[in-house]
């Protein structure tokens, strides 16, 4: 067997460790947490973590025996193989030049404008896999569902409905990135209507809008916001030519509901949608998934299943959804070419 790889966790709050006091979150993702996923893989081995909250390295040294470091500066000498960034956009590119011996990197979502991408064009110039944290990419049911599966239970795409809250880039950046995996790239987008502040999203300046994702075939999808201090909802509903599948509580739920025969008129159909079935939940193995595929990769025995590429892209639909709230809701391009 190969050595652990030597990992440095960089940021220590809520989906570093924090998350995995919530037992609520607990039943549905006993891995909830970067130091869970870390402690259950033998691939990987941490070795210290960093956060100027002295109050968080304090938690990481007595709860989870580990050194803690204010600075990447302060950590150099550690020569981690993995840097997990589990902070919020910014000032990501200063740490990776610290560390010369990287050789993948895990990086939450949402990657933010131009930290994000300067972070993406180093790892790629540097020749090292990077993991984004779209937990849905690691979900075996989404996967299946993205590569046929889908196509299978519903026919051909026709229409499709969608909420996100907390924010466009915090959790809009989820919604739009699963919506990519499950029906490919769109090529325009438009706001509807205004953007409005969101002050719960830990994103600086995040907003709400409603908008529209459009495909090359003409199908859309149209998306919008709900309040979370009311409840929180990450949904998705897919109509085809034969069948829907809805994808509710945050993905926990996944139904599939099929044609039947229309209950007000002859000789026509209707979706059975007093009728669904669900499908298993696999969301339990999705961030493991992530980092057992992201060691997969650094040894080259798999491709990256979260490519920074593919979370670019998303964060490219994410700008011009504000780009177009700002232009009074105009219909803009963002057809990239395929994946
Ligand atoms: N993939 C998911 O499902 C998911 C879930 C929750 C959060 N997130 C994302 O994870 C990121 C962090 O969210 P959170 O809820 O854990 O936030 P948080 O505020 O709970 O924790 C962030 C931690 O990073 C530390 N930090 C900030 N700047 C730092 C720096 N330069 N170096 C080292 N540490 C630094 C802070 O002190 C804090 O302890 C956000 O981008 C959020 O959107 C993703």
């Amino acid at each position: 067997m190969t050595a652990p790889l030597k990992t440095l966790l960089i940021g220590f709050g809520g989906i570093a460790h924090g998350l995995a006091a919530d037992d609520r979150m607990a039943k549905w993702f006993p891995v909830a947490t970067h130091i869970q996923a870390l402690e259950q893989n033998p691939n990987f081995q941490l070795i210290g973590i960093v956060d100027p909250d002295p109050h968080a390295r304090a938690i990481a040294v007595s709860d989870w025996e580990t050194e803690a470091f204010e600075t990447v500066q302060a950590a150099a000498a550690l020569d981690p193989d993995v840097i997990v960034f589990a902070t919020p956009p910014g000032k990501r590119t200063d740490a990776l030049a610290t560390f010369p011996s990287i050789k993948g990197v895990v990086v939450e979502k949402p990657l933010g404008g131009d930290d994000g991408r300067h972070l993406i064009e180093t790892c790629d110039a540097r020749d090292f896999p990077v993991q984004v944290n779209y937990w849905r990419r690691g979900d075996a049911t989404l996967q299946a569902l993205a590569t046929g599966d889908l196509k299978n239970r519903i026919g051909a795409f026709q229409a499709g409905h969608a909420l996100y809250g907390n924010g466009l880039a915090n959790n809009g950046s989820h919604l739009v990135d699963m919506i990519r995996m499950l029906l490919g790239e769109p090529i325009w987008v438009q706001a509807l209507g205004d953007a409005k502040s969101v002050h719960q999203s830990p994103i600086t300046d995040d907003v709400h809008v409603s908008f529209a994702l459009r495909f090359d075939d003409g199908t859309c999808v149209s998306a919008h916001p709900v309040d979370f201090t009311k409840y929180r909802e990450v949904s998705l509903d897919l109509w085809g030519t034969q069948g829907r599948l809805s994808f509710m509580q945050e993905t926990l739920d996944i139904r599939h509901f099929d044609t039947a025969p229309n209950r007000g008129l002859n000789d026509a159909f209707e979706i059975a949608s007093d009728a669904g079935t669900l499908l298993s939940s696999t969301v339990t193995s999705a961030l493991p998934n992530l980092y057992e595929n992201l060691s997969a990769a650094i040894n080259g025995k798999a491709a990256l299943l979260s490519t920074g590429q593919s979370a670019l892209r998303t964060e490219t639909i994410i700008e011009h959804i504000k780009l177009s709230a700002n232009q009074d809701g105009e219909r803009l391009d963002v057809k990239m070419g395929a994946k």
